[in-house]
């Protein structure tokens, strides 16, 4: 899917193809001089799909890939930070070096419950990748180890971000045009 697919639906266009395959190669090389082997990438579904798969064929280092799907409980579409596990890892953490992979860091608290429940299940480490953050929204400071771009408050899709399971296919990251929401 491209921005001509998208006919008069897409807004504007914040990060393009060039600009995350290019981002992807420096947080590859950062990952790779942090670790030397175990390493357990943790992708969070189904947003994290298009990162987890493109970062991971860029990391040379040894690398295991799993798993997770996480909702909010609560009202409404803003996240609460009450977290309900959809699916598990299947790997057991324990010891293990975790990077968990996610597509946007919105309010932090999805991330900063993930973070600490894999903490908690004994992990010997967990960081973060994120190939998105948008800081004007953190309710909570979440440490990002390896990020992409930092991208106004707006909603956006493309690159594994939907709007109503629409949109995660396309190859950039962008704004909808105000109609699409509208019906
Ligand atoms: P939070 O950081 O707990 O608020 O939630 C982040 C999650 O909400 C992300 O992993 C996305 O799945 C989703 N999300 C946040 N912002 C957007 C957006 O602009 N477009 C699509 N999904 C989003
Ligand atoms: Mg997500």
């Amino acid at each position: 899917m491209d921005a001509k697919d998208m006919g008069d639906k897409l807004e504007h266009i914040l990060v393009t193809e060039e600009q995350i395959d290019a981002k992807l190669d420096e947080m590859a090389a950062a990952i790779d001089r942090d670790y030397d082997g175990d390493l357990l990438l943790v992708g969070v579904l189904k947003g994290a799909a298009m990162v987890m798969s493109d970062l991971a064929r860029k990391i040379h280092s040894p690398l295991q890939m799993d798993w997770m799907a996480v909702s909010s409980y609560g009202l409404g579409t803003k996240s609460s930070g009450v977290v309900k596990i959809l699916k598990d890892l299947d790997a057991d953490v324990t010891g293990r070096h975790v990077l968990i992979v996610e597509d946007v860091i919105d309010s932090g608290l999805t991330l900063d419950w993930l973070r600490r429940n894999l903490m908690a299940r004994g992990a010997g480490s967990v960081r973060i990748a994120a190939i998105l953050r948008k800081p004007d929204a953190a309710k909570i400071e979440v440490p990002v180890d390896y990020l992409g771009f930092d991208i106004p408050n707006e909603f956006v899709v493309g690159y594994g971000l939907d709007w109503a399971e629409q949109f995660r296919h396309l190859p950039f990251v962008g704004t909808l045009a105000p109609h699409v929401y509208g019906g």
